[in-house]
């Protein structure tokens, strides 16, 4: 198959860095196609370890790397990027790094009111990353956004007045809403400076990706899609409100990446072990509070883009059954394997009660899904220190019980595990 896709399969954070980065070496475009710096993607391989919020791994590997139409863009954000990887020494130019025309910027108004919404809780936050996601996306909607593409048809005063006017509109409208205590990080002028130079250094990366990329399947090519989030998260699918803005799920890469609905792709889910989480909403498998914080600190459970501690709890096989089933997976690699080592009996919950009855499915409100009480089953855990392991037969000598908990995931979800990762380096994952 031409197309690769790598979803997180749970609610984010299910290190499909390490996953992207090992199949990007093998493609020849690497593309992002929804969501925007809320990502953050980490990997430790030869190279060192890097941390990434906008560009897809592939740029780690000289591999011509997309930022495609459904996403949004923070101009300074990709801008230090683009700096922080040139200072790592790795190549970056127009012909690695393609920003789409079509994508959003994220304006500094969107900031703004993010961080506005986001204090004032009960007005709508939902614990975001403060990243202006969600408010660029409006802006989107509403087709009143800010395109590459409509800096490059446009004269740069034409743009600056433009962005001003605006400046000055949010600004009053967020006063009047949230309160005159929220303002532009240095004030608008240094604010509005700061982002329409940023822009015009992108300006240059900027091209009609769709086109590149049909061109690209036409000759052949091998696509990796890089999913952000997870599947919770997803605008449609996931635990609305609790959701980002955008379509992380598989079939994200036709509108998010101008693909043709006619193209199939293989797609590998990532789900850890257990359950993280980070924001407010639902959870019904969290830990109590002495096992959070216990696999919380094993495991480094605290957001890449915000620090934020992640919530923590039991693999949740309704959520992850739901999750392959919607986004096609065939495929599944289970990464974290290593943290709940020593851990035994384990849990796992394998439907859910509601109202006095069973039931199999994630409900469509968060309400109802906070009244689900999981149905446990306990499994046999391991004790063997995973992150020592150096090969397959080791783990199936020393800790067959995840091999039983494997094979018991994949009956229960109806897709494949095709690996175990053991922990954060390239050379800790497993392939069967
Ligand atoms: P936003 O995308 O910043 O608007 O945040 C909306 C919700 O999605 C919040 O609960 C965030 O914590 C969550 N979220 C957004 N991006 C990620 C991610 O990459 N990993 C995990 N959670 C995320």
């Amino acid at each position: 198959m031409p197309i690769t896709v790598v979803v997180g399969a749970q609610n984010g954070d299910e290190g499909k860095g390490k996953v992207s980065d090992i199949f990007a070496a093998r493609a020849d475009y690497n593309i992002r196609y929804y969501g925007g710096a809320n990502a953050g993607h980490t990997t430790l391989n030869d190279l060192g370890e890097f941390k990434l919020h906008l560009s897809p791994c592939g740029i780690l590997r000289g591999r011509p790397s997309i930022l495609a139409n459904g996403m949004v863009i923070e101009p300074n954000t990709l801008v230090e990027e683009i700096r922080y990887l040139q200072n790592r020494r790795i190549a970056v130019s127009p012909k690695l790094l393609m920003v789409s025309d079509r994508a959003h910027f994220v304006m500094p108004w969107h900031l703004l009111e993010d961080e506005a919404v986001e204090t004032f809780s009960g007005r709508g936050g939902v614990g975001s990353t403060k990243r202006g996601i969600a408010y660029a996306y409006a802006d989107k909607m509403r087709r009143r956004g800010f395109r590459p593409a409509d800096f490059l048809a446009h004269s740069r005063e034409q743009m600056a007045t433009k962005v001003y006017d605006r400046m000055v509109q949010e600004r009053e409208r967020i006063h009047f809403m949230y309160g005159p205590q929220f303002y532009y990080t240095g004030g608008l002028a240094k604010a509005m400076d700061e982002c329409i130079q940023a822009i015009y250094k992108l300006l240059p990366y900027v091209t009609r990706t769709e086109e590149v990329l049909r061109k690209a399947l036409k000759d052949g090519a091998h696509l990796l899609f890089e999913g952000a989030q997870g599947y919770y998260l997803d605008i449609d699918f996931g635990r609305y409100p609790f959701v980002t803005s955008s379509s992380p799920c598989a079939g994200g890469i036709y509108q998010g990446a101008g693909i043709p609905p006619t193209e199939v792709p293989r797609v590998i889910g990532v789900a850890k072990v257990y359950e993280t989480y980070v924001g407010s909403g639902p959870f019904p498998t969290e830990f109590d509070k002495d096992l959070g914080g216990f696999v919380r600190s094993r495991g480094k459970e605290f957001g890449t883009t915000t620090g934020r501690p992640r919530r923590v709890g039991w693999l949740d096989i309704p959520m992850l059954r739901t999750s392959v089933e919607a986004n096609g997976c065939q495929e599944i690699i289970l990464v974290k394997t290593d943290i709940l080592s020593g851990l035994s009996p384990l849990k796992i919950a394998v439907g859910y009660q509601l109202n006095g009855g069973r039931c199999d499915y994630v409900p469509s409100t968060a309400e109802e899904h906070a009244l689900c009480a999981p149905v446990y089953k306990e499994v046999p855990g391991w004790d063997y220190p995973l992150e020592q392991a150096k090969s397959l037969g080791e783990i199936e000598q020393n800790a067959p019980q995840l091999l039983d908990y494997a094979r018991m995931i994949e009956s229960q979800v109806g897709a494949k595990v095709i690996a175990l990762s053991t922990g954060a380096h390239h050379d800790q994952t497993f392939f069967f």
